[in-house]
């Protein structure tokens, strides 16, 4: 029997952008825990570095902090020479950065009216050019650190994560761009576990449900009372599980994924949302 442990994570290279963001940053503390040696990116060096410090400091860990543009070729380039420089090859990518604008962010639920001027609220009043963003980042912020990181696994093997969002399988009300822009990360993600399973590289998604963090409690949750908002009674009545996640919830998600322990894993969406994307509502 192989091992049932994360045993044979220890000792490899990983390079995790959004590595200074919530999830990342949760991850981080998982990996470093499991031994494997993490250069942990960020928009900004400084934070980054900050980061990584304090987490190997609190777990012993080996870990280097990093800034780079995902959507810049030559810092992505840049990154690998560090981490080549520091530990040799990377071997596990997890594609972290990501997120929204709130110009591609509907104001209202739903068009009810045909008022002209509501249409502003609906999607006709969505910026373009934040909605571009939103797809550069989630979309093309997953290929171009893919292209150069995972360069370093051909032939030798090596395993993706990137980070989709349980909007990519039930688009949420208001966050079109969003939602539409983690599906293609899906999508992607199947293209390329096929493409690149000749090279035993494997590449799966996460697709993180909702979760309590510091950064969105005051959206969740009432200021004064704590209690749940509208909205969050809404995603609270649609969650089987009964309760938002916690954000440290994803990590034995995440190192199933990257250890062998999933070695016939390849092409998959793991929700990991309380049973959200799988009920109807019904
Ligand atoms: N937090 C959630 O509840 C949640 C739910 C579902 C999916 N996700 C997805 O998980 C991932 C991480 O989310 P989070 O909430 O931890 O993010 P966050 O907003 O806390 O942090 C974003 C991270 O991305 C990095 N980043 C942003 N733009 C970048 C760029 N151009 N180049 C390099 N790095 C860049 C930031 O430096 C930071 O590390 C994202 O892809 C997000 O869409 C998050």
């Amino acid at each position: 029997m192989k091992a049932l442990f994360f045993e044979d994570l220890k000792g490899k290279v990983a390079v995790m952008t959004g590595g200074t963001g919530v999830i990342g940053r949760s991850a981080a503390q998982a990996l470093a825990a499991a031994g494997v040696r993490l250069a942990l990116a960020g928009r900004d060096s400084r934070r980054a570095e900050a980061i990584a410090g304090e987490i190997a400091s609190q777990t012993g860990g080996q870990l280097i902090g990093l800034g780079l543009n995902v959507l810049d070729r030559s810092s992505l380039e840049e990154a690998r020479r560090v981490v080549h420089e520091r530990w040799g090859p990377v071997q596990l990518l997890i594609n972290g950065a990501g997120g929204n604008r709130p110009g591609a962010t509907a104001q209202d639920e739903r068009m009810t009216g045909a008022d002209p001027s509501e249409r502003g609220r609906s999607f006709f009043g969505l910026d373009l050019g934040a909605f571009d963003e939103v797809f550069r980042l989630n979309v093309m912020g997953t290929v171009l650190p893919t292209q150069v990181f995972a360069q370093d696994m051909v032939g030798t093997g090596g395993v993706v994560v990137n980070l989709s969002s349980m909007a990519s399988l039930r688009p949420l009300t208001k966050v079109a761009a969003y939602a539409a822009s983690k599906a293609a990360v899906n999508n992607l993600t199947q293209w390329l576990s096929v493409h690149l399973a000749p090279q035993k590289i494997r590449v799966n998604a996460l697709a993180p449900g909702f979760f309590l963090t510091e950064q969105n409690r005051f959206l969740l949750t009432d200021e004064k009372t704590g209690e749940p908002t509208a909205r969050t009674r809404k995603i609270l009545a649609a969650t089987p599980l009964g309760r938002l996640g916690e954000v440290d919830e994803l990590q034995g998600a995440l190192l199933f994924l990257l250890s062998d322990l999933s070695r016939f894993v390849t092409g998959t969406v793991v929700a990991v949302d309380g049973g959200f994307s799988a009920y109807s509502g019904v």
